[in-house]
């Protein structure tokens, strides 16, 4: 089954092919639409707060022709607040959609929803763990804005700890050659030392730059992300992190003039408002990338699941 749990579950061949499909349905969107997945149903579980990807994955699934339920507000709306285990509530669902969408607050949450489940799950982030999909559409962005995903320098800026969108682009990263990873971050936000770890052992050069102009003088990416206040333990920590690092115009004025910058969405302060005009800002195009790409994520899930055991049988019979 298809699940999309882990970034780390793409290879190479894998990636370079999710591209194409997602650059198809960006085809596909300027002309309409497809009707791909009329009558397929995809849910949307989100137990933690989402604008661009719950809407994006439900945008991505009504552009197939497909249909959607949805629960924004799980953790106080759904019967979790009951007590009722993520477990049964995705054996539950699982008889109600071809597909489930899950954000959750815990790490893991994602790989204990796919144990139980009978239809896909595709993470939309568990706690600070990973976040797959986005790193998929990130490297779409840097695809369609670089022109290529491999020889690239790319600078991680801020909370590189927390940030999990930041842990899945870099094992997205660590399949192709050629890359340079430089972690502009406070002390107490360094990439954790597993993730470090996983892209050296595939050949990433992963150094830490505390300067960020220097960084952006020689960075083909500005990654920039907000430090994600709500994952901190220590208010003292927080107030250390926040405001470290700012995209402002005059980093752009450091910055190459064929480099971007993108970030994940929501920011906070940390990419200043009137760097949006600068055609080097890719962040709000690097949200739209989100439909074409999770278009291609939902037709390849929902191919395999008609391929494995279907949610309802043709049969009428009472057993
Ligand atoms: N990038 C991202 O995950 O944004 P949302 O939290 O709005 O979904």
């Amino acid at each position: 089954m298809r699940h999309v749990i882990s970034a780390k579950a793409f290879d190479r061949d894998a990636l370079l092919g999710l591209l194409a499909e997602a650059a198809r349905m960006q085809v596909a969107l300027g002309r309409g639409g497809l009707r791909t997945q009329d009558g397929k149903v995809m849910a949307a579980l989100f137990f933690e707060p989402s604008t661009r990807t719950r809407l994006s994955f439900e945008a991505a699934m009504l552009r197939l022709g497909g249909q959607v339920i949805s629960t924004e507000n799980a953790r106080e709306f759904s019967s979790a607040i009951k007590g009722e285990t993520l477990e049964d509530t995705i054996r539950v669902v699982a008889g109600y959609a071809d597909v489930i969408v899950l954000r959750h607050h815990e790490v893991g949450a994602a790989a204990r929803a796919a144990r139980v489940s009978r239809v896909p799950i595709l993470s939309a982030g568990d706690g600070a763990g990973e976040h797959p999909t986005q790193a998929l559409l990130d490297l779409y962005t840097v695809w369609r804005e670089v022109g290529r995903v491999e020889d690239l320098t790319v600078a991680l800026v801020g909370d590189l700890l927390y940030g999990r969108t930041v842990h899945s682009l870099v094992y997205v990263l660590s399949r192709f050659s050629g890359i340079r990873l430089l972690c502009v971050a406070p002390d107490v936000t360094p990439l954790p030392a597993d993730v470090r770890e996983y892209a050296a052992a595939h050949g990433v050069r992963v150094e830490v730059e505390p300067d960020l102009h220097k960084a952006a003088q020689v960075a083909d990416v500005v990654y920039q992300t907000r430090v994600q206040k709500e994952r901190f333990a220590s208010a003292a920590d927080y107030e250390r992190a926040r405001g470290q690092y700012i995209v402002d115009r005059g980093l752009l004025s450091a910055m190459r003039a064929d480099s971007i910058v993108m970030h994940p969405l929501p920011r906070a302060g940390e990419v200043a408002p009137d760097v949006d005009d600068d055609p080097r800002a890719a962040y709000f195009r690097q949200t739209h990338y989100g439909v074409p790409v999770r278009m291609a994520l939902l037709e390849r899930s929902l191919q395999a699941q008609v391929a494995g055991e279907p949610v309802w049988s043709e049969s009428a019979e009472v057993q």
